[in-house]
């Protein structure tokens, strides 16, 4: 896949308002992408994407559904109504419903005559470790379990998944170019940690094979969010 490096960077907007949320992306002029998750979704809805449009921003609606595929593939419908890009489900929800969930969206995309929006699948969450999985009764190792699902997940249909930077390897070698890869987890050498642990630099994570980076606090707590969001696509050219 071949993407402009100022559209491979998605801004995490991890603010509780859209006053902060649409100040964020209003002071990112160049800037494409902005995500959109569970806090900012539950409290400002769906009319939060007009405005994001407004200022000409796409948005990845970063939901994780998981429910029966009917349900799903009807979010998957309204998410598209409201004019999402991007969004995720979790692909342990099972092959049917992913494969319901790229039907709508195709098929919606099609009655609209619009580019159909990007559906991702989660895989493992980082949260979990070997244990957890295996209190649940999947297998307890994690390589092998992400694995697994990104195959359902590419054999159902869905665009790509959602990776930590230590799996874009492993994954791009198993299902080829045509899996689109979104990695969070990013941090360029002059920026802080903070709560990510297992992290990898913008140019690192690309030259690994990721086609999207969701970056957030570097950009976003960054004195001028548009400097940093430009300094980060300088380091990828
Ligand atoms: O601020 P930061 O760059 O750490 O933000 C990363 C974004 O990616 C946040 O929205 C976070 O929830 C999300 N994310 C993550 N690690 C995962 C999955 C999602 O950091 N494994």
């Amino acid at each position: 896949m071949t993407t402009a490096n100022t559209d491979r960077i998605i801004i995490a907007l991890d603010v509780p308002t859209k006053e902060e949320g649409l100040a964020l992306a209003g002071r990112l002029k160049d800037a494409r992408t902005f995500k959109v998750g569970l806090e900012l979704f539950t409290a400002e809805g769906p009319a939060l994407f007009r405005k994001l449009k407004a200022l000409r921003k796409d948005v990845f609606l970063d939901l994780k559904l998981h429910d029966i595929p009917n349900t799903v593939s009807g979010a998957v419908r309204s998410a598209f109504r409201h004019g999402v890009q991007m969004m995720t489900i979790h692909t342990s929800g099972g092959r049917e419903m992913m494969v319901q969930a790229a039907g709508t969206a195709r098929q919606a995309a099609s009655e609209a005559g619009r580019p159909k929006p990007l559906l991702l699948g989660v895989t493992v969450l980082t949260s979990l470790k070997g244990a957890d999985l295996e209190a649940v009764g999947q297998p307890a190792d994690v390589a092998s379990q992400v694995l697994r699902l990104a195959g359902l997940a590419k054999a159902a249909g869905l665009d790509g998944v959602v990776c930590s930077p230590q799996e874009i390897e492993v994954l791009r070698r198993e299902f080829g170019p045509e899996l689109i890869i979104v990695t969070p987890g990013i941090r360029p050498v002059w920026a802080a940690a903070q709560d990510q642990k297992r992290i990898m630099t913008p140019a690192e994570a690309v030259a690994k094979g990721a086609d999207y980076l969701v970056i957030g606090r570097p950009i976003t707590g960054a004195p001028s969010p548009n400097e940093a969001f430009l300094r980060i696509v300088e380091e990828l050219a």
